[in-house]
């Protein structure tokens, strides 16, 4: 491990980091107590119970249990810990988990990590990468067991609802400190979250309604406006359906589409390079993609048919209801190459349909061909859980100096990459009036050719990697690495550049985004690029080697 420093001048078994020593010392602790069920058992609440802990040397592999059906990866090569599981009783018809890492090298701070879809599982895997960090690391269940596409769990169920939309989070993290604090007898000098998709609506979730919990945030992709982001979902996979039907799109012509739109999109924001900077810029036209007199299904040619091309509309433009209502962005251009998962099946995503069906109770035999604007409405009324992320007044937050930094990949194919700017828009319109300067304390990134949270098209080899939320648990083996291999500084890790901007008050005016050749193995750097606080974009500067991010800055759009 080059990037450590073993300061044996200074102090005795302090690891410091050579490119930001301030952020990060760890410092070999004692515990107060051991890693046993007793020494926790006495910190706890009585609707609280240590489920099991395990004392892990060096290097070793937490086994997940079995059963964990939503994180199933066993995280390897971890530093020693003490690893516990909290079961807590939420209310008489629900309870939640949380599992807690305790470093024995702590950086005196502490992160929790988010989840995904509607998984009910403990986020191992991004507890590690954060306990490679040094942070006391902690994931909720958000109170049930599932994979992230099975709703099933809510129905006529309001507590685990609830515990699913804010509590089993913020309960976890008081909990979780409290532990913390005891075991190291010691208290915490900084709180940080780091959550993608659903984790990111759990991060703006927690900034809204308990501002008290964290410091810094790094919230991705958002998936803050449940209510409207789970009916869209129905909406859109209904543009490409029945299956049968003239208007259907095969998956197999996907690819024709999203190769229509780079030719098209790459070079409008002024550079030709397979990465498509500014989406929302380029005046897509789509019949370039018509098919001639002698094709009527263009699987073979890669053309579409004029009733393929009004599909081909649908999924490219706002979801807009009765009276001009705005309900829910499209789908980005260069989003295509995720298409398949909600517009490629014989029905539309379960993520979609078994919202109404479980969390609105309309049960199972609902058919998601009664969708219509009303389930909308229902939705918004009953919002069940409290899910939405949608209190724009984040100015308790702001007022107590946190930090947030949101982000999105604009080839995003499971939510709309325009969602998280609908939300950074609605913040400025909120506080603006109010006063309340939004840039000191809220940026937000897009990530040109990011796909959902983590990854690029083959085809389009964008740098996308910046240690965001659930990025470092793709790269091998999985659990043992961490923030940005070779860069590991506030320029190009986004966790790190939170909490220089927390620590430090260095706030990010750009992130350097890495591609490596493969990316799994993070062997040769291919390509860097600055990524951008919105609205600003990065800009080629007009010569030497665009895969260099010295060549790039970032410019006003507007
Ligand atoms: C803790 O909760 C998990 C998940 O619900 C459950 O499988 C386990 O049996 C519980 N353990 C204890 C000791 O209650
Ligand atoms: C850690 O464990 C793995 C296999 O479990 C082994 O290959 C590796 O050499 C070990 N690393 C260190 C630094 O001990
Ligand atoms: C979660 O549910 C699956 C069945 O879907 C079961 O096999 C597993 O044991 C459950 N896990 C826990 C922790 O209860
Ligand atoms: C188009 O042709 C392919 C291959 O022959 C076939 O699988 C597909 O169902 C056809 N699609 C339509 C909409 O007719
Ligand atoms: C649309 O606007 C009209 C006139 O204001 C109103 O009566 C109607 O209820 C609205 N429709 C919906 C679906 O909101
Ligand atoms: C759902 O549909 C099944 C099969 O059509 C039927 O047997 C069942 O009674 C229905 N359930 C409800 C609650 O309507
Ligand atoms: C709209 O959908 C709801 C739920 O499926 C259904 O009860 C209602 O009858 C529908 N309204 C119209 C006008 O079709
Ligand atoms: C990256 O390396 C892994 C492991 O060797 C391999 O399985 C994978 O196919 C490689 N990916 C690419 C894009 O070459
Ligand atoms: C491009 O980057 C290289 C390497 O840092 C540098 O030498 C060169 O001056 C840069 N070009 C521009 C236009 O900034």
């Amino acid at each position: 491990m080059d990037f450590f420093r073993y300061d044996s001048m200074r102090q005795r078994n302090t690891k410091v980091f050579l490119t930001s020593a301030l952020l990060l010392t760890t410092t070999t602790t004692t515990s107060a107590f051991d890693c046993t069920p007793p020494g926790f058992e006495a910190h706890l609440p009585s609707n609280a119970r240590i489920a099991y802990t395990r004392d892990l040397p060096s290097n070793s592999t937490f086994h997940v249990p079995t059963g964990d059906i939503a994180y199933p990866t066993s995280p390897q090569g971890l530093p020693a810990l003490c690893a516990v599981q909290v079961n807590v009783t939420s209310s008489p018809s629900s309870a939640f988990s949380f599992g807690l890492f305790l470093p024995q090298d702590w950086n005196d701070r502490f992160l929790a990590v988010g989840n995904g879809g509607f998984a009910g599982g403990i986020n191992w895997l991004d507890m590690a990468a954060g306990v490679q960090y040094g942070f006391a690391s902690m994931s909720t269940d958000t109170g049930h067991n599932s994979t992230s596409g099975d709703i099933s769990w809510a129905y006529h169920e309001p507590e685990k609802q609830t515990d699913f939309g804010y509590r089993a989070m913020h309960e976890s993290v008081v909990l979780a400190k409290r532990l913390a604090k005891a075991y190291y007898d010691c208290e915490m000098k900084y709180s940080y979250y780091s959550g993608c998709s659903t984790g990111g609506r759990q991060g703006l979730k927690e900034v809204q309604m308990f501002p008290e919990d964290f410091d810094g945030l790094l919230a991705g992709a958002p998936a803050w406006w449940t209510s409207h982001l789970q009916l869209w979902t129905i909406k859109a996979g209904l543009y490409n359906l029945p299956t049968t039907a003239e208007h259907h799109i095969p998956p197999s012509l996907f690819p024709a589409v999203e190769k229509e739109v780079l030719r098209q999109c790459d070079a409008q924001d002024g550079l030709k390079d397979g990465i498509i900077s500014d989406p929302a810029r380029c005046d897509f036209f789509a019949e370039a993609l018509l098919c001639g007199p002698d094709i009527k299904n263009g699987t073979k040619a890669g053309c579409l048919t004029p009733a393929q091309i009004s599909t081909l509309y649908n999924i490219q433009n706002n979801y807009v209801d009765a009276n001009q209502t705005f309900v829910f962005p499209h789908l980005e251009l260069g989003s295509e190459s995720q298409w398949d998962v909600l517009l490629g099946l014989p029905e539309p995503s379960p993520l979609g349909y078994e919202y109404p069906q479980y969390m609105l109770g309309f049960g199972a035999n609902w058919s998601f061909y009664d969708f219509n604007y009303s389930v909308v409405q229902d939705a918004d009324r009953l919002d069940p859980g409290n899910c939405n992320a949608d209190d724009f007044d984040l100015s308790p937050f702001a007022k107590k100096g946190g930090k947030l930094l949101t982000y999105q990949g604009y080839a995003d194919g499971l939510i709309p990459s325009g969602s998280s700017i609908v939300f950074y828009k609605e913040v400025l319109k909120t506080l603006k009036p109010k006063g309340v300067k939004v840039d000191p304390f809220f940026r937000h990134f897009m990530v040109p050719g990011m796909q959902h949270c983590t990854g690029t098209p083959p085809d389009v080899n964008a740098p996308w990697y910046f240690a965001g939320a659930n990025q470092a648990g793709t790269l091998t083996p999985p659990g043992s690495v961490h923030s940005v291999p070779g860069f590991q500084d506030p320029q190009h890790d986004a966790l790190l550049a939170v909490m220089q901007w927390t620590e430090h008050g260095i706030a990010p005016d750009s992130i350097v985004a890495t591609k490596w050749r493969n990316d799994t193995l993070y062997d040769e750097v291919w390509k860097q690029r600055k990524i951008c606080p919105y609205p600003k974009q990065a800009r080629y500067k007009g010569s030497g080697d665009t895969d260099l991010s010295e060549n790039w800055s970032c410019e006003p759009l507007y």
